[in-house]
This record gives structure tokens, sequence and C-alpha cells, in this order.
């Protein structure tokens, strides 16, 4: 299977082009693939002739996105829109990657892929908007939900507090939004999976997949700075502290825990433990601890 992964620069983008399988994977930055920019999108699919397509690509600054709608827009529903297209028109099949903050997060319930999606932002908007157009054009895809991504590579919050840890002996953290940590290169062998499944013509419409335990921003933080410390890495004290000592421009979801059984009752996937992703992820990064 030949499998061409947008956003190849980013945190879920490198991690898969760099797993080992028996598969090709092209992994292309903005540079080479440009959701904004639908000739190229479509001259590259023509020449790398790929089977399936694994779209990370997409605006991530949720707090620039209030500030920047348009631009957001542009990507996570136009650009996703014109590639969902453009993999119908070449029978390609698409792998889509959504987020967790297309929910309210009002309730204490874990999302499940049929409850009502009420994005908060104007990020969570243009992912859902991605997430219609996509169903609206191409049949064969797979929808992936996902939440609170972590790794070695790109910016991210394990990466944020370990830094913050080397010049800080204590760290305010929320600790009254739930979610579930997805340690990227866990998350990408499951894309591959699915992307697997879709080619064998397997229907897979949404689907959750997140690292298999919830917790709190601050209990993350936690567990990062104990298995930190074990290491003889950066290590701080957590304050934990309410949403509302920690205004952001956009809204987080309170609850955001996503219910990830159908992935494992139709296909068999689910991914571990954040704590397991935590471990392996600072094996990665030695300048870090
Ligand atoms: N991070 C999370 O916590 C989280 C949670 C839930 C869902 N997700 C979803 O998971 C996916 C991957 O997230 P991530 O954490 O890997 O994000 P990331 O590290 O920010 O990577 C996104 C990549 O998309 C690229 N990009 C932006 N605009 C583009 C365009 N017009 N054409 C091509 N590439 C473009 C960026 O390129 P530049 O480097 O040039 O800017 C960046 O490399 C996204 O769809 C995101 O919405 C992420």
């Amino acid at each position: 299977m030949k499998i061409l992964v947008t956003g190849g620069a980013g945190q879920l983008g490198h991690a898969l082009g760099a797993i080992e399988t028996h598969h090709k994977i092209i992994a292309l930055d903005r540079t080479e693939f440009d959701l904004c920019d639908a000739n190229i999108m479509s001259r590259v699919l023509d020449s790398v002739c790929p089977d399936i397509v694994i779209n990370t690509a997409a605006w991530t600054d949720v707090d620039g996105a209030e500030t920047h709608p348009k631009q957001a827009e542009e990507i996570n529903f136009y650009g996703t829109k014109n590639l969902s297209q453009l993999c119908n028109k070449n029978r390609i099949g698409l792998v889509h990657i959504s987020t967790d903050y297309v929910f309210d997060g009002a309730s204490s319930k874990i999302w499940r892929e049929d409850d009502t999606p009420i994005p908060q932002t104007l990020y969570g908007k243009t992912k859902l908007s991605g997430e219609q157009a996509i169903s609206q054009t191409h049949p064969n895809h797979a929808i992936i939900r996902t939440s609170w991504v972590f790794g070695p590579h790109g910016r991210n919050f394990l990466k944020t507090m370990l830094r913050l840890a080397k010049t800080n002996t204590a760290i305010s953290v929320v600790n009254d939004q739930i979610g579930c940590p997805t340690y990227a290169p866990h998350l990408a062998q499951a894309l591959i999976l699915i992307a697997e499944k879709l080619l064998d013509g397997k229907e897979c419409g949404v689907l959750h997949l997140s690292g298999s335990t919830n917790t709190s921003w601050a209990g993350f933080a936690e567990e990062i700075f104990k298995q930190s410390a074990k290491l003889g890495g950066p290590s701080a004290a957590i304050n934990p502290i309410p949403t509302s000592q920690f205004p952001t421009p956009a809204k987080r979801p309170a609850n955001s825990v996503l219910d990830c059984s159908l992935a494992k009752s139709r296909f068999g996937i689910c991914l571990p433990d954040f704590k397991t992703g935590i471990e392996q992820c600072l094996q990665l990064l030695p300048d870090l601890r």
C-alpha cells in the first residue's frame, strides 16, 4: 500500500513518516503539499498515485483561530474539502484526523461518535466543517477524532512542561479540564491499521481514537514530572488551578473524554495508556531531560 501523509512536519505527520512498515509512506510538508493549493495537490496526487491519503495537516492553533478565523477555515474546511474531492475523483481512500473539540464538553458523559457535536471554538467549528465536507464528497473515508496529542516532535504540552520545569520549582496547571492524552506514535500505528481496513473496502466513517486513560492537565503534568524525575530530568511541583484562573481566547471543553469502544469492537484497535506514551517519549528526548 502506498500512503501519502499530509502535514509531514507536524507532530502526527512526523510520527507517521517515521513508522517502520512494509507499506510505502510518503510524508509531505506544507511546501510540498499545500492544502490551500488545489493545483499542487492535484499534480502531486497524479504523480505519486497513493492508495490512501492520511490528512494530518490542519490549522491547529486553537487560540489563534479566534483571531484568524478566515485562515483557519481556509485550511480546515476549504482545503480539506478540496482534498476530499480530489481523493474521490482519483479513487484514493482518505483517512482524516479530527478533534475532541467538536464537542462542547459540557456534560460528564464520555463522547460517542454519534453524539451531536457542538463546537465552542472557531477551531472546533472549522474542524467540524471539514468532517462534514468529507462525508458529503467522498464515500471512502475514515474520520478519526483524537485528543491531547503529544510526542517527541513538534510543540506540545509535555515538552512545554519539561521546559518550564527547568526554570520553575512550581507550575500552575488547570485541573478541571478532563481528556485523554494521546501519544502521536501510538496513534500513527493505529492509523496505518485504519488505512489497511479502508483499502480492504471496510466502511469506517467516524471513529474515536485516543489514549486509553483520562486525566486532567494537572494529572498529565504530574505523571510527566514523576517519570522525568525518575530519569534525573526536570520536575516541578504542580499547583492545581481552575480554568477560571487560566483564561484563554478559545474556551476549552471541560470534559472531552472520547469513547473509543467502537474502534475496538469493530477493528480491535485500542491505543495504549498515556503513561506508556510518556515513558516512550521521554526516552526520545534526552536534551529535555
Ligand atoms: N495536537 C492536538 O492536541 C490535537 C488534538 C486533536 C486533534 N488534532 C488533530 O490532529 C491533526 C494533527 O495534529 P498535530 O498535533 O500533528 O498538529 P501540528 O503539529 O500542528 O501539525 C499540523 C501540520 O499541518 C501543517 N499545515 C498547516 N497548514 C497547512 C496547509 N495549508 N497545507 C499543508 N499543511 C499545512 C503544519 O505545517 P507548518 O509546520 O508549516 O505550520 C503542520 O506541520 C490535526 O488535524 C489536528 O487538528 C490534534
